[in-house]
């Protein structure tokens, strides 16, 4: 019976260590069926008892369960350990740390026409222009009648003018900036009025809305040489190159006699010819001095006042100043492309 007593203490001492040194509940899962298991040496004992001698079976069944219920009770604290333990590292692994740096807001950029914008608006007014806006939403008198542009005149169709059901339009230029100015003001006056005009066009170099900054100088004695020289001069300080070709063409418009286009030397390839300009040369405003007709729907005496007007357009100047190859990619607001300036 002695011997049996020993066989019991010592897996009880067995138990024990299997259980301090079991690290997870699989550890410990395993402790339970090697020690308090159906097949495990203590239920093997239980089950022998009867067969011993009457007098020994109430003391080895007692210590077999003594046994037993101390394996449990020491299980029970294991398992509380690791659960407890478990719930620590996960607290600690997902605790939020406040120290850290924020992932941060992405910087939005100004849009690459409102840039141009700001930087011809900037460039004129240090030489004295006023800024003015205009509307989107215009009349015929003031987008063709007062521009000399009659109701049968083809120039209307040349434009391809989106029409309202209020008989309004869509401004096809920023030229009726013009008569609005005009009326508003007394000469002498200098204006540029940039903003979105429309039209029914739509490909690699026309999109049914783009940009225009009109100029208009009205004073004594203006002449084309004033045109001329303010068209250059403008463009030079806007792409920053003081040496930059620009040519005048003779053109028509129906509001400025006489009229031109200029051009000016491509600034992607300095003139030697690319993808984007072709021949070296690129076409950027409409212009000429205004017409006295126009003068006159402006309330102005073309006796006693001259002057010049010129148009151009802002989204060229941003394809050129910004190396942009496609127009559209300006207007489809994808963030990756808007980004990049
Ligand atoms: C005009 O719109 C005249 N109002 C310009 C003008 C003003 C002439 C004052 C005389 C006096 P035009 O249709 O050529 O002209 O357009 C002027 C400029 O706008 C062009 O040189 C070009 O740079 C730009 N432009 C014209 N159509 C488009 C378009 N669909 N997409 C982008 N830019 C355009
Ligand atoms: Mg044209």
């Amino acid at each position: 019976m002695q011997e049996i007593l020993q066989k019991i203490e010592q897996l009880q001492r067995a138990a024990e260590s299997s259980i301090q040194s079991a690290i997870d509940e699989k550890m410990t899962e395993q402790v339970r069926i090697d020690f308090l298991g159906k097949n495990s040496p203590l239920t093997e004992l239980l089950k022998t008892v009867g067969k011993l001698p009457p007098s020994e079976r109430p003391v080895i069944g007692d210590a077999v369960n003594k046994a037993k219920d101390y394996i449990q009770l020491l299980m029970f604290k294991k398992k509380a350990d690791i659960d407890a333990k478990t719930m620590g590292d996960r607290m600690a692994r997902d605790r939020l740390d406040v120290t850290l740096p924020g992932r941060g807001q992405q910087l939005g950029s100004l849009h690459p026409i409102t840039q141009v914008r700001d930087r011809i608006e900037a460039l004129f007014s240090s030489i004295g222009f006023d800024v003015s806006e205009g509307f989107e939403i215009e009349d015929e008198w003031h987008n063709f009648e007062a521009l000399n542009i009659p109701a049968h005149h083809p120039a209307r169709n040349e434009q391809d003018t989106f029409y309202l059901e209020n008989g309004k339009l869509l401004r096809t230029h920023t030229s009726p900036v013009q008569i609005r100015y005009m009326l508003e003001h007394q000469p002498p006056m200098r204006m540029i009025a940039p903003g979105r005009v429309y039209r029914r066009d739509f490909d690699a170099t026309h999109t049914p809305m783009f940009h225009q900054t009109e100029g208009l100088v009205i004073d004594r004695q203006v002449n084309f040489g004033h045109l001329k020289q303010m068209i250059s001069q403008f463009l030079r300080r806007f792409f920053e190159k003081n040496d930059l070709q620009v040519r005048f063409r003779a053109s028509y418009f129906p509001f400025t006699e006489p009229s031109a286009e200029a051009d000016m030397q491509c600034v992607l390839c300095d003139g030697k010819g690319c993808s984007v300009c072709g021949n070296g040369w690129l076409e950027i405003l409409g212009c000429g001095m205004v017409h006295p007709d126009v003068l006159a729907a402006g309330g102005i005496d073309s006796n006693e006042f001259t002057g010049y007007a010129f148009g151009f357009g802002m989204d060229r100047l941003a394809m050129l100043y910004f190396g942009i190859p496609d127009l559209r990619l300006v207007f489809e607001n994808d963030i990756r492309f808007l980004r990049q300036f």
